[in-house]
């Protein structure tokens, strides 16, 4: 099991053992093997490189493909909407942009026969994508055609990221290979959360990353619109929420309404939070006579719990709500609406008179209970603009309406409390892309958990999960190297079926699947690139990206503990500019463990990198003399090459068989705890200490052999 958030999210620090190495990025030079040479070579004679993800329900690989070149054309089925006519077309774009094919944009003539054609009943032009809708697809591929089917338009959205996803290079060219697919989504809620509050994120970055999660067929933007720290959405009827409570920074509600369009062009639902009771210091500097204290108030910067509370006994605190309900319900298609709920401290309630005699002339002992009569009564304003209501954990309550869904985020017993109680639930604990778990612990971690006891129906009611981004420690040029490429393990696990747990092969696909990624926008690979640059203050910056590879960023609490991050604080150091689960993480695992069985080219590999470390430090030294960021990193920048160091002996005690020295192995066991030391102010962790602490064990052994 991984580690979950508990009580407080933002002061936790979760503590990664030894062995929870992982990291890589220009060690694709070292490695050299390009991301198609790695996957699985055709097993059957058959061009099929699966490298799709979320892994379809079935795929049945089929002899021969379908190339694609200048005469590919496509149909649609007659009464196609505007929505599937523009997804097709981007479909043309991206497959021209994949293979350098020019492909006519116009649809084969009635009648002529096509070789893609793409087939779903219209939805009505004012359709927006809604909770269960039908998502599956069946495709197949021979040498002549490709044919999409799908009993609804969303369904051939999702298809065609399957077909894209399909294109690989062969004889010279590009082909389809030839497969029968029949697909559908294990879960009907797939979510990804992004928080704006604590550190705007501008259109262009919400509109890259619902690219992304198209690719991958998350269908729910979670948007997390009001904090302690921001108001993000234009009110037309209470101005002063972003005029005075945002800094400038919120979205307009043209803007909200074209990143809802572009959501619901690609299937994908934009469900708005605004967080309360608690989190809504930013409504309050506007409108002080909502809190429960005089105020005044102002815009948060620290992180964390704060006691300002929205006022639950006035009538007031209501009619301004449903006022501004139902200005929202106007730009929010979506039937769901996120109220938040969580972490809200009731100090603010129970140091106010008005507020104490209401609880006890309704003898409300504790907080939580005034809170649940709150919710009710918010409930019962969305109701009336037919909306329903997600809250966070705490939300739950014995009066609380079955409606209300539940969105995890504490241990799995809220979610399996709710359940019992018929509340549909998220899931999100687990899914944390703040903490730095890595892919294969976010894809094994399951919406329903095994140890859960749920029965079967109670288990239907778990719609699915959210992967959340939380704001504190993210930047637009940072936040995506937080998001990608784990999300895409999270959205396999929401799509794929729950037998499918080869973290092997997720690796593998998901090395693909990051380029994919790359190709579409998303920054998660150029972002960081651009931050070492920045960092080492020139574009020969090949020691930094080195030395980046085998780092990580310290868990979320840590850096809030070390750095006590406020929204003042800069992003721009080291750790802003690696990357969460790198790349040479698992590769470096698999290196180790191909050397320690004998392959002599993981050997060869793994010799040349520890090499370049070795190499690399006098100029990545000399880079740091010329950038205080990069000098901060003293410690993880003295220890690289002594384990570089340390690697290289490790293979020649290995390879010639020799005892090592007495006292060797204890000399590097210090050297692998000093480089597992927390480093506060460097705020970055090695990610190869466990495979290397192998490899110094298995040589040791080779004195006894
Ligand atoms: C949360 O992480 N406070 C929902």
């Amino acid at each position: 099991m991984i580690d979950r958030p508990q009580s407080f999210r933002r002061i936790l620090a979760v503590h990664l053992p030894l062995q929870r190495i992982d990291a890589a990025l220009a060690l694709a030079l070292l490695l050299a093997v390009p991301a198609c040479a790695q996957q699985a070579s055709p097993a059957d004679g058959n061009e099929f490189v699966n490298t799709l993800m979320p892994l379809p329900a079935t795929v049945v690989s089929k002899p021969g493909n379908l190339r694609i070149d200048n005469s590919l054309s496509y149909a649609l089925s007659g009464d196609s909407s505007p929505r599937l006519r523009q997804g097709a077309l981007r479909l043309l774009d991206r497959l021209q942009m994949r293979t350098g094919a020019e492909l006519a944009k116009e649809p084969a003539p009635q009648g002529r026969e096509a070789t893609l054609t793409i087939e779903a009943p219209a939805s009505s032009a004012e359709a927006s994508p809604a909770l269960g809708e039908d998502e599956s697809y069946i495709l197949d591929v021979d040498e002549h055609h490709a044919s999409l089917r799908a009993h609804a338009e969303v369904g051939a959205l999702r298809g065609m990221e399957t077909l894209l996803q399909l294109v690989q290079p062969s004889g010279g060219g590009f082909i389809l290979p030839a497969v029968h697919i029949e697909d559908a989504p294990r879960f009907p809620w797939r979510g990804l959360m992004l928080d704006p509050g604590r550190h705007f994120l501008p259109p262009p970055v919400i509109y890259r990353t619902l690219d992304g999660m198209a690719a991958v067929k998350l269908n729910v933007l979670h948007w997390h619109l009001t904090e302690d720290q921001g108001f993000r959405i234009e009110s037309r009827v209470f101005p002063k929420l972003q005029q005075q409570g945002s800094g400038g920074l919120y979205y307009t509600q043209q803007q909200v309404r074209d990143i809802v369009a572009y959501a619901a062009a690609r299937g994908i639902r934009v469900v708005p939070e605004f967080d309360m009771p608690g989190h809504s210091t930013s409504w309050l500097v506007g409108y002080p006579e909502l809190g429960s204290a005089p105020g005044p108030y102002s815009v948060e910067h620290e992180f964390g719990v704060h006691d300002a509370a929205l006022n639950p006994v006035e009538d007031s605190t209501y009619r301004f709500l449903d006022t501004f309900f139902g200005e929202m319900a106007q730009l929010f298609p979506d039937e769901y609406v996120h109220i938040g709920g969580d972490e809200s401290n009731g100090k603010q309630w129970l140091a106010n008179p008005r507020i104490k005699a209401f609880m006890d002339a309704h003898g409300m002992k504790t907080t939580p209970e005034l809170q649940a009569y709150f919710n009710t009564r918010v409930q019962k304003i969305l109701a009336r603009y037919h909306k329903r209501m997600v809250g966070w954990d705490e939300v739950l309550s014995s009066t609380l309406s079955p409606d209300v869904v539940i969105q995890n985020w504490h241990g799995s017993e809220f979610l399996v409390n709710g359940a019992k109680q018929g509340h549909r639930g998220l899931f999100s604990g687990p899914y944390y892309l703040d903490y730095t778990y890595t892919a294969s612990q976010l894809f094994l971690a399951d919406p329903v958990p095994a140890d859960a006891a749920l029965t079967p129906e109670q288990a239907k009611l778990i719609l699915g999960g959210e992967a959340c981004q939380w704001g504190e420690h993210i930047s637009p040029q940072t936040i995506d190297s937080r998001i990608w490429p784990r999300a895409a393990a999270v959205a396999e696990r929401f799509w794929s079926p729950a037998a499918d747990r080869d973290t092997e092969d997720m690796y593998r696909r998901l090395q693909a699947e990051s380029l994919r990624l790359d190709e579409e926008g998303t920054t998660h690979i150029s972002g960081p690139e651009r931050g070492l640059r920045q960092l080492a203050g020139t574009e020969q910056d090949r020691a930094l990206t080195l030395f980046a590879a085998v780092l990580q960023p310290v868990n979320f609490g840590a850096r809030y503990q070390q750095q006590h991050t406020s929204q003042l604080t800069a992003l721009d150091r080291l750790v802003d500019s690696v990357r969460p689960d790198p790349p040479l993480r698992h590769e470096f695992e698999l290196l180790v463990d191909g050397a320690l069985r004998g392959n002599s080219a993981d050997i060869e590999r793994l010799e040349s990198l520890f090499r370049s470390w070795v190499d690399a430090a006098p100029e990545l030294d000399r880079l740091a003399a010329n950038s205080p960021l990069l000098n901060e990193v003293s410690s993880r920048r003295s220890d690289w090459p002594k384990l570089g160091s340390m690697g290289i002996e490790a293979l020649s005690y290995l390879r010639s068989g020799n005892a090592p020295p007495a006292g060797w192995q204890d000399a590097q066991t210090a050297l692998l705890r000093e480089a597992a030391e927390p480093r506060p102010g460097e705020l970055v962790d090695f990610v190869v200490l466990g495979p290397l602490e192998k490899l110094v064990a298995a040589a040791n052994r080779s004195k006894t052999q």
